[in-house]
């Protein structure tokens, strides 16, 4: 299975080992960071020792991590999606994004989104899609709406206790009807 997805205007295929530079680039940039880890980056040797490999677990399969890219010929990189196991319930599938600080304030997120959504709903028969951010990451949470998410709570983060997060949601009904 190699899951790629052409929108308007970006072309998404899963994400491999040779995208390392371009994660790391990524999130380099403090502002890219800010509402992930307070601006800090992930470095490659954070990759390298594990943050490559978690996303890869799903690479041969219908759902995971995609790098987004302008054209099928991969001509620029523009960030990442996943639509991934979810950090509060193993069982949905969760959204996410993370792209260039250049490509922000254009609707890829949102259309990225969109695409990965009528995936799990129509492709992948899943009947709920949740997404997370921290409170004050007003454009994540914008997207979220785009999609059709709505409110589902203020949570302590599974894996990080300490961190509180909003949780998103959109059942399949509630997608198929806008
Ligand atoms: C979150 C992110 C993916 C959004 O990407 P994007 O392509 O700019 O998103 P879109 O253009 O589809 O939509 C962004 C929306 O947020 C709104 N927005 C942006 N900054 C905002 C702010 N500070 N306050 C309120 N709304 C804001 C935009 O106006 C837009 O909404 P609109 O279309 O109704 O005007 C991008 O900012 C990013 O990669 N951020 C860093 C990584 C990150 O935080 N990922 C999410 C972790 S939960």
């Amino acid at each position: 299975m190699h899951q790629t997805f052409e929108t308007a205007r970006m072309w998404l295929r899963p994400v491999a080992e040779a995208d390392i530079d371009a994660l790391v680039s990524l999130d380099a940039d403090p502002e890219v960071m800010r509402y992930i880890s307070g601006g800090a980056p992930n470095l490659r040797s954070d990759y390298e020792q594990g943050l490559l490999a978690r996303m890869l677990v799903h690479a041969d399969q219908a759902f995971g991590y995609f790098s987004a890219f302008t054209d099928a010929g991969e001509g620029t990189y523009l960030g990442w999606f996943h639509l991934r196991p979810s950090v509060f319930d193993s069982s949905m599938l969760e959204l996410g994004y993370r792209l260039r600080r250049e490509t922000w304030g254009r609707g890829l997120a949102t259309e990225g989104s969109l695409a990965l959504l009528d995936h799990a709903f129509e492709a992948l028969g899943q009947t709920v899609v949740d997404a997370c951010a921290m409170p004050d990451n007003a454009a994540s949470i914008a997207v979220m709406r785009k999609c059709g998410m709505t409110y589902a709570g203020m949570f302590n983060h599974p894996r990080l206790e300490t961190l509180q997060v909003v949780r998103y949601w959109v059942r399949s009904t509630e997608y198929a009807a806008k």
